[in-house]
């Protein structure tokens, strides 16, 4: 740039011997205006990325309104950089890998060096990596792994390839849509290439049978060639409502109502459902009359990513549906209150099932769970602090403690806290890596009647309550930083181990990239890193890298499995976690729940007529 500026500043010089000058500049400008054209016409074109433009007013948080300083300037330090590249060369060895000894299947089982088709069979680690390759810069890669893309036809009857079994009369509604559609929608966002925005909209025409039930609410899976779907009468939240921002965004690049008004009923369906008496969404849903089918509450497996979608969806579509944004402090509030708690000793917080008409907990932690303190801390980062208002009536146990409260503290004391506890997980264990499933301890509290011990021993708002009244000042019960212990002693670590796989998940990596947007606390930087090295450490292998049967023995007994969330998730929120510069800001950009990123839009005056949208 400096030549140019150069250049140009010769030109306009009115005491210079001007024609030399003005040759070599013109020569100048011509190579930088070549080598614009180049780029512009190389294969991949990055029209929006990573400055996404918007023809709409994208209403952005008020910066006077931020809940917390804006985080400092990342330290420059060039250790950062080195750490992105590293899970960068970490993603190329796992996709080398897969592109090797299992493309164009679905995953790699990276001990046998074979491969399986577990998710229809339509190369779902190559799809669902699409976007991560693009933000990596692995161009290369990502242009090889476009032939898949352009084979897919998926109401064809493809038969067996692989000995496993193919699944296009059994595609799971689900995973298919986070995945692959998501997948598309991502590295649609990013590359304008009609190709992905065609494969994204076909897919999303054969799974459209799925809506075909009373309520409009999906079903579980289908026959996507013959679009008969498996009939149920109840589906699970996550499976029913994990699918409004791929439609909404859809409807957007297409100008299809029906695309939109699957979304919109999905989300009208949860916005008005009576939950005066329960709290909070429950895990199952009568596909018939779309009333909620039970009464237990839960943040882990067959729920957690609809808790996620209430606030994404509101934060993709333009925050202009006040529904959403009710329901998420409404279902935010009642966690607070009856899923958070805190254990004895070490006053760990955590976030657990509970049933709620005849109170009880299992005080069971999952690794899914731990989506959770991002949830908050992308919550926290993006809402403007007039939004956490605290005015809803309710008589549920406990939401009256609320009141005491500037509600945004609790909501950064949760992330904070939960941050913590999803990190000790990792750090306590030998290997460094978290594992499936803990049961934490909790200790009744004396005046506690035994049948009730689930209920009220170790609310964690409770203790929070105590802190206030007492004065004593400080960091809040459960926010404290706190040290790992090493020693396998239940008593010591305040909770036992009760499934001992590491699935390479990416829930805690997430959350400490949500927790170092939000916060612009290094610490979490540092943790994700830890994360990474134990990664490599115990789970790399020579073609890839292996989830773990038992991670908490020494060393660690891997099985012969890679799943695809690896490279869409686990490694893309590693990356960004570390990158200097921001690619995808949240300011511009929501994760759909297998994280890829879609751009933040508003509906325009046109969309609203045709849509039909208030
Ligand atoms: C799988 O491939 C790697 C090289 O990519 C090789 O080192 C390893 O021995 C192979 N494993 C089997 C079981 O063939
Ligand atoms: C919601 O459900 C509860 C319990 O089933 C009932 O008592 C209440 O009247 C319902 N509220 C509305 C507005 O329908």
């Amino acid at each position: 740039m400096f030549g140019i500026r150069h250049a140009f500043r010769s030109l306009l010089s009115p005491h210079r011997n001007r024609l030399p000058r003005l040759i070599i500049s013109t020569i100048i400008v011509l190579l930088f205006l070549t080598s614009l054209v180049e780029y512009h016409t190389g294969t991949i074109q990055r029209s929006t990325l990573p400055w996404f433009e918007t023809d709409y007013d994208v209403p952005v948080t008020n910066e006077d309104e931020r809940v917390l300083p804006k985080p400092p300037q990342p330290p420059s330090s060039p250790v950062w950089a080195e750490r992105a590249e590293k899970v960068k060369q970490a993603f190329v060895h796992a996709y080398d890998g897969y592109w090797k000894y299992a493309a164009p299947h679905d995953e790699l089982q990276p001990l046998s060096n074979r491969s399986r088709d577990n998710f229809n069979g339509w190369g779902v680690t190559a799809i669902d990596s699409l976007d991560t390759m693009l933000l990596m810069g692995l161009d290369d890669l990502y242009i090889k792994s476009l032939e898949i893309v352009k084979s897919l036809n998926f109401k064809e009857e493809s038969p067996n390839k692989n000995g496993g079994y193919i699944a296009n009369y059994n595609v799971m509604f689900f995973e298919t849509v986070i995945r692959y559609l998501g997948g598309f929608l991502a590295a649609y966002a990013i590359t304008n290439d009609q190709l992905l925005l065609q494969k994204a909209d076909e897919l999303a025409e054969a799974l459209n049978p799925a809506f075909e039930t009373k309520s409009g609410l999906p079903m579980f899976s289908l026959n996507i060639v013959t679009g008969k779907a498996y009939t149920a009468s109840s589906g699970s939240l996550a499976e029913i409502a994990s699918c409004q921002m791929e439609w909404a965004y859809l409807a957007h690049l297409t100008g299809k109502k029906a695309h939109y008004d699957k979304a919109t009923n999905i989300q009208r369906i949860l916005t008005t459902a009576n939950i005066s008496t329960i709290g909070m969404l429950p895990n199952r849903w009568d596909l018939t009359t779309s009333l909620p089918w039970d009464d237990r509450l839960s943040l882990g497996a067959g729920a957690d990513s609809a808790h996620e979608y209430i606030l994404k969806y509101y934060l993709l579509t333009g925050r202009t549906d006040p529904a959403s944004l009710d329901l998420y402090l409404r279902t935010t509030d009642h966690i607070l209150t009856n899923l958070l708690y805190l254990t004895p000793e070490r006053s760990l917080l955590y976030i657990t099932d509970v049933w709620s008409i005849e109170p009880k907990a299992s005080h069971k932690l999952e690794h899914l769970s731990c989506f959770l303190p991002g949830l908050f801390a992308l919550g926290i980062h993006s809402l403007p602090k007039s939004a956490f208002t605290n005015d809803r009536a309710s008589t549920l146990p406990r939401h009256d403690l609320l009141k005491s409260y500037a509600l945004y503290d609790l909501h950064l004391w949760a992330a904070t806290g939960l941050g913590e506890t999803c990190w000790l997980m990792y750090a306590d264990q030998i290997n460094g890596l978290g594992t499936e499933e803990v049961t934490m301890n909790y200790q009744p509290s004396e005046r506690t009647h035994p049948k009730d011990w689930h209920v009220k021993g170790g609310h964690w708002i409770n203790a929070v309550e105590e802190w206030r009244v007492s004065g004593v000042g400080g960091v809040p019960p459960g926010v404290e930083e706190k040290l790992p212990v090493k020693e396998d002693d239940p008593l010591k670590r305040d909770y036992k181990i009760r499934r001992k796989e590491y699935f390479l998940r990416p829930e805690t990596v997430e959350s400490m990239y949500m927790l170092w947007k939000a916060t612009g606390d290094v610490k979490w930087r540092e943790r994700g890193w830890a994360m990474f090295e134990a990664m490599e450490k115990h789970t790399k292998v020579d073609s890839g890298y292996a989830i773990l049967e038992d991670a908490v023995i020494s060393p660690p007994k891997k099985r012969d499995e890679m799943m695809s969330f690896f490279l869409a998730e686990t490694l893309k929120y590693l990356y960004l976690l570390f990158k200097d510069d921001d690619p995808i800001s949240l300011d511009k950009y929501v994760f759909n729940t297998e994280a890829h990123p879609f751009p933040i839009f508003s509906w325009s005056p046109t969309e609203r007529r045709k849509f039909n949208i208030p």
